[in-house]
């Protein structure tokens, strides 16, 4: 790009200058930043504007350091070494012959643009500024300064320490140099790059938007409560953490901002508008494991829930199934009924006799019905709910991801016309092939359905897609 300083001898690739990396910000992410970018053996200067809030968060990180030597994780050298790399510094202007300066401040443009400013104005024109914001345009944030193409976004994740990812972000005018840069200095620090668009949330958090706030609004709708939203999540969709769970680690109060600002960015796109969960949660000193208290309560080892059952083994069973529907899930239904010693026989294969379940794993099956079913009908939920499927019969509904085998978990849900009978010998069914059975109230999709979705209740149909998705 013309005029762009030059930030590496030319013909040189993505060598890194051997000059320190400046944080600005100390807290959750500005701490973990500094902790990776030390053990990537580079010198840190971490700056806070609040007082002693960098000597704290070197502190934590020594903490940090200490506890994986003893564990055996880290070696009291490397350890050391780590430690000795971070300078807590109590001035901005202590970063200027900095070569790299990554900002974790408040999720705030105004904030975020002074910096930039006072950045830009104190250190050399070759300095890369990245910013760390999770939802702000890397454009915006690079507005009004000298030499935007020295401005990138560099997205963490949270805890940066665990996670690999960083997002590289190009606003509108970064350079290419400045960005290459970037990308060396996030596997220095053991990260793995990916490149992202400049657009709200980026990548990531964009994909993450229906997972936290479909959580709140199926709570809200009282479709289950937080503990077993967060289960579903990690038994039923293989999540580490639930979407409750994840809020309490990012902060209530950092997630709202984020959500406040991607719902503003997106000009009110209605699906990302933020509930009121989160500012009661913040009235009332919530704000998630920094407080120790949020959705969840922490003790001073930071427990907040009981272990997750292990896995359930298969039963045997007999009787017949009836499966309905040509996608991977009814597919994989089929094997594990089969493995379970039901006999599975379809509608076209003349067999009669009572079946032990219907299962209609269609994913159009609003309103469709069955003729004449020779046993209990439980329909999946996936882009419907069970009171658009059933159309009023004495059904059940079911949701559960694929692949079957790794997802240990199947929501349920019935309705008004469900019968004990129906209910009892759908949940019977998916005990038998080894699953939890968790029940939830009816929406489109059940949980997990409206978490993983766009928000528009429609699962990816590559999720579904099987031998010819009907
Ligand atoms: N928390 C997360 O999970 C997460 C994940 C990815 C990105 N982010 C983004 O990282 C940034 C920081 O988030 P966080 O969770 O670390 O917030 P935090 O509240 O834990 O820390 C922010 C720190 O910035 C300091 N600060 C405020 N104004 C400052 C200024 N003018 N100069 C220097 N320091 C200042 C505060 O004293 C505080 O220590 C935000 O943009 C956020 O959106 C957060």
């Amino acid at each position: 790009m013309n005029g762009e300083p030059a930030l590496m001898p030319p013909g040189s690739g993505v060598e890194l200058p051997d000059a320190p990396i400046g944080v600005v910000g100390a807290g959750t992410m500005g701490q973990g930043i500094a902790q990776v970018a030390a053990g990537g053996g580079m010198h840190v200067r971490l700056f806070d504007v609040a007082d002693g809030a960098a000597e704290r968060a070197v502190n934590r990180i020594g903490d940090l350091l200490k506890r994986a030597v003893d564990r055996g994780r880290s070696t009291q050298q490397s350890a050391s070494e780590t430690l000795r790399r971070l300078e807590p510094v109590h001035d901005l202007e202590e970063l200027a012959d900095c070569f790299m300066v990554i900002e974790a401040a408040p999720e705030d443009l105004a904030i975020k643009q002074d910096l930039f400013r006072d950045l830009a104005a104190l250190c050399g024109p070759d300095t890369i500024i990245a910013t760390n914001t999770s939802s702000i345009p890397v454009t915006a944030v690079a507005s009004g300064i000298d030499n935007p193409e020295r401005v990138v976004g560099m997205h963490f994740f949270n805890p940066v320490p665990l996670m690999k990812l960083v997002e590289v972000i190009a606003g509108m005018n970064s350079g290419a140099r400045a960005l290459a840069a970037t990308r060396e200095v996030a596997r220095r620090m053991g990260r793995e790059p990916i490149d992202a668009a400049d657009g709200p949330g980026f990548l990531v958090n964009r994909c993450s938007r229906p997972f936290l706030l479909e959580a709140q609004r199926l709570m809200q709708e009282r479709v289950a409560d937080h503990h077993l939203i967060d289960r579903i999540a990690r038994l039923g969709g293989g999540f580490r953490m639930g979407p409750f769970e994840l809020s309490d680690l990012v902060g209530i109060d950092v997630g709202y901002d984020i959500a406040r600002s991607f719902y503003e960015l997106s000009h009110n796109e209605p699906r990302w508008q933020p509930t009121g969960i989160p500012p009661r949660l913040i009235a009332a000193g919530r704000l998630g494991r920094k407080s120790r208290r949020g959705y969840y309560t922490y003790d001073a080892e930071g427990r907040y829930r009981d272990e997750d059952p292990s896995a359930r083994l298969p039963e045997s069973a007999s009787g017949q199934v009836e499966i309905i529907g040509q996608t991977t899930l009814a597919d994989q239904l089929r094997r594990l009924a089969e493995g379970t010693g039901y006999t599975v026989v379809g509608r076209e294969d003349g067999t009669s006799g009572p079946r032990a379940l219907v299962i209609d794993a269609r994913i159009a099956n609003a309103g469709t019905g069955i003729h004449n079913p020779a046993g209990p009908v439980a329909v999946l939920c996936a882009g419907n709910s069970l009171a658009e499927a059933s159309a009023g019969k004495d059904y059940a509904g079911f949701h559960c991801l694929p692949p079957m085998g790794e997802t240990r978990l199947v929501e349920l849900t019935r309705g008004t016309a469900t019968s004990e009978f129906t209910a009892g010998a759908t949940a019977h069914f998916f005990h038998a092939i080894g699953m939890h059975v968790v029940w939830v109230g009816d929406t489109p999709g059940l949980v997990l359905g409206a978490c993983t979705s766009s928000g528009s209740a429609t699962p990816p149909a590559s999720c579904w897609a099987g031998s010819s998705a009907s």
